[in-house]
This record gives structure tokens, C-alpha cells and sequence, in this order.
């Protein structure tokens, strides 16, 4: 699909975004492996939350939509799920994949995983190399490092493992496989990743050790259904907090929104290049900190992004790349060469694009140089089929001069399916 944006002035009015997709995703993993219901509301109907709950009913877990974004899950208890039929399809989703690598490893039964063209060109191995350390049997092409990949369940021991990359998709994939192992289970990460897994762990009753960036788990644990309300996803709500502060005539209320200080660097460096962002109405739900988020316009200015901060941004960096492309003055984002193993490689897949938009980019191993002014012009762009990108680049569109086509769009359905009807519902017409 070929979406259209028209520039605006702004964005106006107040919007509660969907749910967080990477606690959806777990909601449904810790849910089906707990004994007895978890009721779920605020999930997200993106595809590939979707794809969790698929494959989870594939593993014999009964999963039922009760409302609108909520779900219950029948609880089947750690060795309770069931040999799969047929292949697990995944789709876009590496939590899905990688998560569940870990959560499969301890089983009883043999399951195969693969998913679409993109996952199947991601990089595996971090999660199949340490697996395979706790005793873990799992084939694959490449030597059990790309999908499609098959593991035959074993008995688990648990160990330490230092990990070479912040990545909750890793951290997590090892501690689901230390519920398995009999004794204790840590990763050591060098720099501190998302923590909803350790969170929705220990309030599931399993015990979880922290200390900086030591996490540790006790294997073969009681877990219990929950209630879980899942706030509004941080990732989806930075496309709001970038564009009420460089469209020219904006205010916004953005509601329900996480704000674990995991995932909440973009914040932090919105507010340092001078954007109008407060938070307001602080509260905690099912272990997760949450808030209102109030934008308005603002002069934004060039900064330099780096360093142990990037885990806690690395989703909303497309979308940060959009602000530095309007800031004034230079962005410099490094020691972020993850982006390059995401659903495409973001650092390529941006520089192209922003520089379609008459922005000067310059493309680093490991991040990007952002030259800012405040004319970008409207262009033909592609995501690649990636969520992120398209949501990004509709941003630059509306803020642009002139219209852009965005090839590919229909993947913002993967995070935020009404991305687009939610943008047309809050603009202030009469763009540049
Ligand atoms: C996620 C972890 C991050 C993030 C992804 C979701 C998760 O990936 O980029 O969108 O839910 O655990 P990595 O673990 O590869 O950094």
C-alpha cells in the first residue's frame, strides 16, 4: 500500500495510544505457562502480538478475546503446553522468536519456528549459542543460526552468561529457559536493557534476583494468572511526542503511556534538544510505571545521543532521527550498530530516506550524523517493511513541504494498526 501524508500545522488534541508491545507479548507467554487465568487488558491487536497468541494456541493454550484489546489466557502451568502440529509461524516478530527459543527449550516435545523474509535474516545465534550452553538442542540453516529453526525439548541446567549485547530479547529468552533449569540462572548484560520480563516474572510469583545489570532466577517456579493492564506502548507514543514538538502548531495529550526507565530515553533526549514534554498524572500499574504525556511545539536543537543510554531508545531512533532532521543544528547518534539487526537496518534504511527528503545524513557503523534545518522537502519513500520506518517517515511527511508517498505503509498494522486514521483524527490542517 502507498500511503499518502499531507503536510499540517499540527497535531492537536488528546490520543491514547495502544498497548506496549513488548509486555502484550510477554502477557501471553507468562499467562499460558502460569497456572490458572490471566485476564489482559489494554493488549495490542498488532500483528505481531498476534503472531504470540497464534502460536500459543497452537501449543494448545486457549486464548480467548473477551473486549475490545482484552484477552483471557487458560493457564496450563510450566510443562503444560503441548507438541505444536504443524510449523510456528512468527511472522515480523523477533520477540516472538527469540522469546520463545528460550521457553521451548525446556519442553518435552519437538517444535519448529520461522516467520517472514526479515526474520529470517536476523541473527539467532545470540540466543541459540547461550541455549545451547544450558543443554539446549536446536537445528537450524547456518549451523542453528538463522530460521527456520527446530528445537527438541531437554532437560535445562542453568548458567551465567555474560552477554555480549544489551538485549532483552536475549535476557529474556535465557531467563524463560532458566524456569526450566533446576537452580539458579543469570545474565549479565554490559549495558541495562528493557526489564519487563524480570517485572512480569516476579509478579507471576517466580523469584527474581536483581543488581545493576546481574539479573538471576530460580528455576521451576509456581507460576499464578494474573490481572495485567498493559499501558499504552512508549515506542508508538514517541511518534506523537516528535511531532507535536516540530509541527508548527501542535498540542498534545498523549495518554497512558509506560514509562519504565528502561524505555524511556527518548524523553530524556527530546526534552535535552529543548522539546515542551511533561509528564503528568505519575502512577504504577501491574509493576509498570505509567503516565499522561503533555507536547507542544518547540524549537528543537541538535545533541549528541550515545552510550549506555541507547538500549533505552533503540526503537525510537528512526523516529528521533525525524526530530534531529528538523532540530536546529547537528545530531550525532553512536554506539548503536544494533539498528542494523532490526527489522531492516535502520541506519541504512533512514539515511536513505531522510536524504530523499532533501535532509544531509551521514551514515556512521554505528549510527548517524544528522545535519538539521527547518525546510525538508515531501518525497517517495519506502519503509521496507518496517513499522517503525513508515510511522517515522509519515512524521517527516507532515512536517515536510509538499506531499510524500510512502511505499510499504501498511506495516504499521505490525505496532499501531490505526496509525494513519489516528493522525488524520488529531491534524490542524494547512501545512507548509
Ligand atoms: C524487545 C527488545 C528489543 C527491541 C524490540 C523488542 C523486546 O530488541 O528492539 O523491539 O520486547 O524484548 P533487542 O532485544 O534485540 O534489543
Amino acid at each position: 500500500m502507498i500511503q499518502k501524508i499531507i503536510p499540517v500545522k499540527g497535531l492537536s488534541g488528546t490520543i491514547k495510544i495502544p498497548g506496549d508491545k513488548s509486555i502484550s507479548h510477554r502477557s501471553i507467554m507468562l499467562g499460558a505457562i502460569a497456572e490458572g487465568v490471566t485476564e489482559v487488558e489494554g493488549f495490542l491487536m498488532g500483528a505481531d502480538c498476534l503472531s504470540t497468541v497464534s502460536c500459543f494456541q497452537q501449543l494448545g493454550i486457549n486464548i480467548q478475546e473477551t473486549a475490545n484489546q482484552s484477552l483471557t489466557i487458560e493457564g496450563r502451568g510450566l510443562m503444560g503446553l503441548s507438541e505444536p502440529k504443524d510449523v510456528l509461524n512468527v511472522g515480523n516478530s523477533g520477540t516472538t522468536m527469540r522469546l520463545m527459543l528460550g521457553l521451548l527449550s525446556g519442553q518435552s516435545f519437538y517444535a519448529t519456528l520461522t516467520g517472514d523474509e526479515s526474520i529470517r535474516q536476523r541473527p539467532m545465534k545470540r540466543v541459540t549459542q547461550p541455549l545451547s550452553n544450558m543443554g539446549a538442542k536446536i537445528f537450524g540453516r547456518k549451523s542453528g543460526t538463522l530460521a527456520p529453526l527446530s528445537v527438541v525439548g531437554q532437560t535445562l541446567k542453568p548458567i551465567t552468561y555474560h552477554s555480549p549485547v544489551a538485549s532483552a530479547q536475549v535476557k529474556s529468552a535465557i531467563l524463560l529457559a532458566g524456569l526450566y533449569a533446576n537452580g539458579e540462572t543469570t545474565v549479565i548484560e554490559p549495558a541495562l536493557s528493557r526489564d519487563h520480563s524480570e517485572r512480569m516474572l516476579s509478579y507471576f510469583g517466580a523469584r527474581v534476583k536483581r543488581d545493576g545489570l546481574i539479573v538471576s532466577i530460580q528455576g521451576q517456579p509456581h507460576l499464578v494468572g494474573k490481572k495485567i493492564s498493559v499501558p499504552g506502548d512508549i515506542s508508538s507514543a514517541a511518534f506523537f511526542m516528535v511531532a507535536g514538538s516540530i509541527l508548527p502548531d501542535s498540542e498534545l495529550v498523549i495518554e497512558n503511556v509506560g514509562i519504565n526507565p528502561t524505555r524511556n530515553g527518548v524523553i530524556t533526549v527530546l526534552q535535552e534538544m529543548g522539546a515542551k514534554i511533561s509528564l503528568q498524572n505519575e502512577r504504577e500499574e501491574t509493576g509498570e510505571p505509567v503516565a499522561d504525556i503533555h507536547v507542544k511545539t518547540s524549537q528543537l536543537k541538535g545533541i549528541k545521543i550515545g552510550g549506555d543510554m541507547i538500549p533505552t531508545l533503540i526503537d525510537e531512533i528512526p523516529i528521533i532521527a525525524v526530530a534531529a532532521a528538523l532540530a536546529e543544528g547537528k545530531t550525532e547518534i553512536r554506539d548503536a550498530a544494533e539498528l542494523k539487526v532490526k527489522e531492516t537496518n535502520r541506519i541504512e534504511v533512514m539515511a536513505k530516506n531522510l536524504t530523499r527528503m532533501g535532509v544531509r545524513v551521514e551514515e556512521l557503523p554505528d549510527g548517524l550524523i544528522i545535519y538539521g534545518s527547518p525546510r525538508i522537502k515531501g518525497a517517495e519513500v519506502n519503509s521496507f517493511g518496517d513499522h517503525r520506518i513508515a510511522m517515522s517517515l509519515a512524521i517527516a511527511g507532515l512536517a515536510a513541504s509538499g506531499e510524500t508517498l510512502i511505499n510499504e505503509a501498511e506495516c504499521a498494522t505490525i505496532s499501531y494498526p490505526r496509525f494513519f486514521e489516528d493522525i488524520k483524527k488529531l491534524s490542524v490542517q494547512g501545512g507548509k
